[in-house]
């Protein structure tokens, strides 16, 4: 496999080939993702939910998105790695922010990080950016700022959210991100911040006229089944599977039917 680099997936853009991301925590399921050809894997704050059970991303720290990321790097062979900057590691300046995108790719070796959020951030982005780090931007449902919004639906449904949008969208451009992802928007919005930027456009929510797609690993496998929006498509339904499977080995011990003749030393 070759390796997926920032460079790979603008390539992409301009040839038209749709990019595929995931979320990936640990190193036993980011070796499957990455041996699927996942083209990018996310380490994604959602790690705040989904591994750790807390019911917003805002607790996850840096050191744990550095231990999270560190598995993730041991497994991948060929998908492009990128972390997610937790809430409360780049907002306070552009200091803190490139301090924080440095020690991610020192002590995990991960390929990029992600921020969200526009305009209120450009120079702790560009700060990153100078540092050599490539940096992805994250627009529209920018779950770091639930208590300002107060919920979680479709984000930019009027007029001036969207403008400020695709403005923050050429912005990131201009100074240098190499993706951004779009959460949560107007199919029609994100269709047209795809076509006015030349970088890719990686939705979730956001419609089929983007350049990639990502979910939550978790979600999609259905291992995860108390949150169903619209955009979620499950390939899988472990959480009833893994139910069964897990309901069956407890039978098995409890009628002594594990371990039978050939089980044993
Ligand atoms: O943390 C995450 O999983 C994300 C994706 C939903 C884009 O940021
Ligand atoms: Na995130």
């Amino acid at each position: 496999y070759k390796r997926v680099t920032v460079k790979t997936l603008v390539d992409m853009k301009a040839r038209g080939e749709k990019i595929s991301m995931l979320t990936a925590y640990d190193y036993t399921m980011a070796k499957i993702v990455d041996g699927a050809g996942v083209d990018v894997m996310l380490v994604g704050d959602s790690a705040s939910n989904v591994m750790a059970g807390y019911e917003t991303t805002l607790p996850i720290t840096l050191d744990h998105m550095i231990y999270h990321a560190s598995s993730v790097v041991r497994a991948a062979n060929r998908a492009l790695i990128v972390v997610d900057l937790p809430f409360g590691s780049y907002q306070s300046d552009p200091k803190e922010a490139l301090r924080s995108a440095i020690r991610i790719m020192k002590e995990s070796r991960a390929h990029s990080v992600k921020l969200e959020g526009g305009k209120e951030i450009k120079e702790s982005i560009k700060r990153i950016l100078n540092a050599g780090i490539p940096v992805m931007g994250h627009l529209g449902l920018t779950p770091q700022s639930i208590y300002k919004f107060g919920t979680y639906t479709v984000r930019a449904k009027e007029e001036q959210e969207a403008k400020r949008l695709i403005a923050d969208a050429k912005m990131l451009e201009r100074i240098g991100c190499y993706a951004i992802v779009l959460e949560k928007i107007p199919a029609q919005l994100a269709k047209e911040v795809a076509e006015s930027v030349s970088i890719p456009i990686i939705g979730i929510g956001a419609g089929p006229d983007v350049d990639g797609q990502v979910l939550v690993l978790h979600d999609m496998l259905g291992m995860t089944h108390e949150f169903h929006p619209r955009f979620l498509r499950r390939y899988l339904n472990l959480y009833e599977d893994m139910t069964t499977a897990i309901g069956q080995y407890v039978d098995d011990v409890k009628t002594a039917d594990f371990p039978n003749e050939e089980e044993k030393y």
